[in-house]
């Protein structure tokens, strides 16, 4: 099982950033944490700021990866070209989130890539990732 994690602009920052909204956690002391607690599934990360950037990599893994985690972080309330990429690939992609976008500004309540992911889990902290894992899994 061969799955790639995907997180988008800012998402670098965490553990910096707004840490009462994203925890105080960086993504890469959790990715530790996630291939040790899933050592037979091959996982990889990659992180853009870059909207293209993303793109591209969608197009590179999503023709045969087994899974997509996509974190499109605030591309994901404005981005037809990401939600155009998942639609191309034929690698399923689940959209996460680590805070619950539906009880912050209206703004984020839209999203791109919804409609065109294999399943949307959101609202759990680091943990939607995990989550995402065992989606992939079961
Ligand atoms: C986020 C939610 C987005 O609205 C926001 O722009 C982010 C992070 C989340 O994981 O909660 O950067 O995707």
């Amino acid at each position: 099982m061969k799955l790639m994690i995907i997180n988008g602009p800012n998402l670098n920052l965490l553990g910096k950033r707004e840490p009462e909204v994203y925890g105080n956690t960086t993504f890469e002391d959790y990715f530790g944490k996630l291939k040790q607690k899933f050592p037979k599934v091959e996982l990889e990360y990659y992180q853009s700021n870059i909207e293209g950037e993303l793109i591209q990599k969608i197009q590179e893994v999503g023709f045969d990866y087994d899974g997509i985690i996509l974190n499109a972080a605030a591309y994901t309330h404005t981005s037809v070209g990401i939600g155009d990429a998942i639609k191309a690939v034929t690698t399923p992609v689940v959209e996460v989130h680590i805070s619950n976008t539906h009880q912050r500004e209206e703004y984020r309540h839209v999203s791109y890539i919804s409609p065109v992911a294999k399943g949307v889990i959101l609202g759990f902290g680091l943990q939607s990732y995990d989550l995402a894992i065992q989606s992939f899994l079961a």
